[in-house]
């Protein structure tokens, strides 16, 4: 129904087609200051001490980028005690109140685009134009749950029925929140459920990935900015045992986690076995995420789209294509085109505006693909491979893109988080095997299908119970309020990002019936 979505306006773009504003933007993200202080655990506002560590760029592995001071289990303890003597203040402030200093650490957000692109490319790895889309859908995500704050939180709803009663339901904060978010998105995704637990009315002690800390205290220091008060959000950089020590802590009222099913699994059992209140998980994790395609899809379509979504963000999306099925009589073809799209692509510094792929996150998640390529290069099963950065640049982080050929879609077994497709022949009777082949994985995250045929792509709708689907089209990048984003099974527990069940996951429901 109309009513569930909020009136909201998406964040603006560059026009990186005009001369002038291509210049201006990468000239000022060129001239943009690294932060200058280390990302220290901060509660109510004051800095904890903590073990210090040099944060260095997954391009070169040796420049660094800042410092963190990462918090003890105790911290991260103290941290929640905090958080939660801030609760009451923060639930009873009025849901108009929360929407604007949400509101304004969007405007901020959007003053400091450049710097804040500067240091997605210098801490993670982003390249400009990844930064770009990312901050963007940092920004989105602040309205997006200012507006959803507005909605159901900003007044009771009156629930008519034969009672004779006055039913009135009300939505309210639960507690303190813990947010334990990925490198990959070490802005977007941070903000996301940093301000969908503000938004509904909890405080937030929010520990980010041990990659990204500088870029989640830049975060931190906008929301404080904003108006949300320092006791109401804390940061604790740390590595798991924070994570383990925040979850396990029987005060909580939630945990809201994007990364790996592992964690998510170890998150869960956690939870199982602490006392205190039973409290919810929300979970987005990793997909097998496949794309299918039949002889009526347009080859030169195909192959932007392939190249985009496999490729981008050097493969490191949790939305990106993984296992690519062609049909049998196309095959050949359609990897041709890729491959040649594929080699156009730059691989190389992510600061650089004319570079496509950037690094891999740090050398260990290398390691990790280089086996697996290497293996399919052993089995003589790699198609195409792209190439690396020379140079200085050698010492860096960087796996080119690799098309890899399985002779069956169940030879791939896990996520491989970074460039690398893996292609399936599917014969023109086989459409039901590959369907039951990719629903076998137990993963729900996305789904591309190119088709020109109505009927097929039904089929594959209907058969496949996966968060996001793409038809004729690339499959990543959604667009807050738009294409809410999250799967199921082992891709997630759902509710979506960015869409408008997510607020009311993080909220506790109060009904009061009034005998008029
Ligand atoms: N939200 C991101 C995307 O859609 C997640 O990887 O690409």
């Amino acid at each position: 129904p109309a009513h569930i979505f909020a009136p909201r306006l998406n964040s603006r773009g560059v026009e990186l087609g005009d001369d002038a504003a291509r210049t201006a933007f990468f000239a000022a993200i060129a001239a943009a200051e690294a932060p200058g202080q280390p990302a220290a655990p901060l509660i109510s506002g004051q800095p904890a001490p903590g073990r210090r560590r040099s944060v260095v760029s997954p391009a070169d592995g040796r420049t660094e980028v800042g410092v963190v001071i990462e918090a003890s289990a105790e911290t991260a303890t103290a941290a929640i005690a905090a958080a939660r003597a801030a609760f009451p203040a923060w639930a009873a402030t009025p849901a108009a109140t929360r929407a604007a200093a949400l509101e304004r650490a969007a405007d901020l957000m959007e003053a400091r685009r450049e710097r804040l692109i500067a240091l997605l490319a210098a801490e993670a790895g982003k390249t400009l134009v990844d930064g770009l889309a990312e901050v963007r859908e940092a920004v989105d995500f602040c309205r997006y749950y200012a507006a959803e704050a507005l909605r159901l939180f900003g007044a009771d709803a009156h629930l008519p029925g034969p009672t004779g009663e006055d039913n009135r339901l009300c939505h309210r904060g639960r507690g303190v929140f813990v947010a334990i978010s990925p490198w990959n998105f070490p802005l977007a995704i941070f903000m996301g459920q940093v301000t969908a637990a503000l938004a509904a009315g909890n405080t937030v002690v929010a520990k980010p990935a041990e990659q990204t800390p500088l870029i989640a205290a830049e975060g931190v220091r906008i929301l404080h900015e904003a108006g949300v008060p320092a006791g109401a959000l804390a940061l604790v950089p740390g590595d798991g045992a924070v994570g383990a020590a925040l979850t396990a802590d029987p005060s909580i009222a939630g945990v809201v986690f994007t990364g790996s099913t592992e964690t998510a699994w170890a998150i869960n059992r956690t939870l199982a076995n602490k006392r205190g209140p039973i409290v919810p998980l929300i979970a987005e994790t990793g997909g097998l995420n496949a794309m299918l395609v039949d002889a009526t899809a347009l080859g030169e379509q195909v192959a932007d789209d392939v190249v985009l979504s496999a490729f981008r963000s050097a493969g490191q999306r949790c939305s990106a294509l993984r296992l690519l099925f062609l049909q049998e009589d196309v095959a050949d073809h359609m990897l041709a085109l890729i491959a040649g799209a594929a080699a156009e692509l730059t691989v190389g510094d992510p600061a650089d505006p004319a570079t496509d792929v950037g690094p891999i996150i740090d050398l260990e998640a290398k390691a990790g693909i280089d086996a697996h390529v290497d293996a399919a290069r052993t089995a003589g099963r790699v198609r195409f491979e792209g190439r690396l950065p020379g140079g200085t640049l050698a010492r860096g982080t960087y796996v080119a893109p690799t098309i890899i050929e399985l002779a069956a879609a169940k030879d791939l077994d896990r996520e491989v988080f970074g460039p690398v497709l893996h292609v399936v022949r599917w014969k023109s009777n086989g459409l039901d095997r590959v369907l039951d082949d990719i629903a076998a994985s137990g993963y729900g995250l996305t789904l591309g299908v190119h088709s020109r045929i109505d009927g097929t792509v039904k089929r594959v709708v209907d058969r496949l119970a996966v968060g996001n689907v793409y038809v004729n089209r690339n499959m990543i990048g959604a667009v807050v309020g738009s294409q809410p984003f999250g799967g199921s099974g082992l891709s997630g527990t759902g509710p979506k990002a960015g869409g408008p069940l997510y607020l009311t996951r993080f909220a506790q429901e109060q009904v009061v019936s009034v005998n008029t």
